[in-house]
């Protein structure tokens, strides 16, 4: 017990550490493009019930290295984006640093779930610092647009429900939501897309204006009022 408790705190501080990475790569993300990409990061570790479950379930063996080797979503981090493209933005930066080690993407925006479910999985090697030395551990990284995760949230809350038996019915509407979903996403971005154009063109005019101004201000120095005028 005293070495999953051990674990446990592990998985606690990999989290920690790669949530602190997410936060500083959206800051350097806000100032390169003038808005931030993530809107919002959640995270958990798997409870120890969970966990033995998934290992019983899997055949595996129940031990603290067993655990280590096999399961791949002790640690969870789940962020959520505004834009699609902001996903694969933040995933490949993440992936580009030198201490994250990615073991396994999967693209379910690309190639979503039958069932309709989106999200982009990462699954990634961290190494932590311990007193007993440097232990490395997996994590599960869910990235996934907000509309994204309002369908997941109510589909996650309907499996356990109905105990992974949804009804054929509401299977439909599901995913006719997440085509819905997948066109809500594609407006937003193209609003999104206007706005920064809008704002660039302002930026424009101003810098235009500002040149003008800037080239009278100099006339009036070498040319007399009348010329200027
Ligand atoms: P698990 O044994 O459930 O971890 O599946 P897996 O190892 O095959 O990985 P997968 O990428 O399919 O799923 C990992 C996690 O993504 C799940 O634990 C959920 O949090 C989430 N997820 C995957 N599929 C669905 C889905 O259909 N609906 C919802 N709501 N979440 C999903
Ligand atoms: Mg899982």
């Amino acid at each position: 017990a005293r070495q999953f408790r051990e674990l446990n705190m592990r998985y606690t501080c990999a989290i920690r550490e790669v949530k602190t990475k997410l936060e500083v790569l959206n800051d350097d993300l806000a100032i390169r493009n003038q808005r931030n990409p993530i809107q919002m990061i959640k995270s958990r570790v798997k409870k120890p019930e969970s966990i033995i479950e998934k290992l019983h379930r899997r055949g595996f063996p129940i031990s603290v290295k067993s655990v280590r080797e096999n399961l791949y979503d002790v640690a969870g981090i789940r962020v959520i984006c505004s834009f699609v493209d902001d996903i694969y933005t933040v995933a490949e930066m993440l992936a580009r640093q030198d201490d994250i080690n990615v073991l396994m993407v999967k693209d379910y925006i690309r190639c979503p779930k039958v069932n309709g479910y989106r999200s982009y999985h990462i699954i990634i090697d961290y190494t932590v610092n311990t007193i007993k030395g440097p232990k490395t551990l997996s994590a599960e990284i869910q990235i996934r647009t907000m509309a994204m995760n309002f369908w997941a949230t109510i589909e996650h809350s309907l499996q356990y429900k109905y105990k992974e038996h949804i009804p054929d019915y509401v299977q439909q509407k599901l995913i006719d939501a997440s085509r819905a979903i997948i066109e809500i996403d594609k407006a937003m971005s193209d609003v999104r897309d206007e706005i920064m154009d809008a704002q660039n063109s302002h930026q424009k005019k101003e810098n235009l204006i500002k040149d003008i101004l800037n080239n009278i201000q100099n006339l009036y120095k070498v040319a007399n009022k009348r010329e200027v005028t």
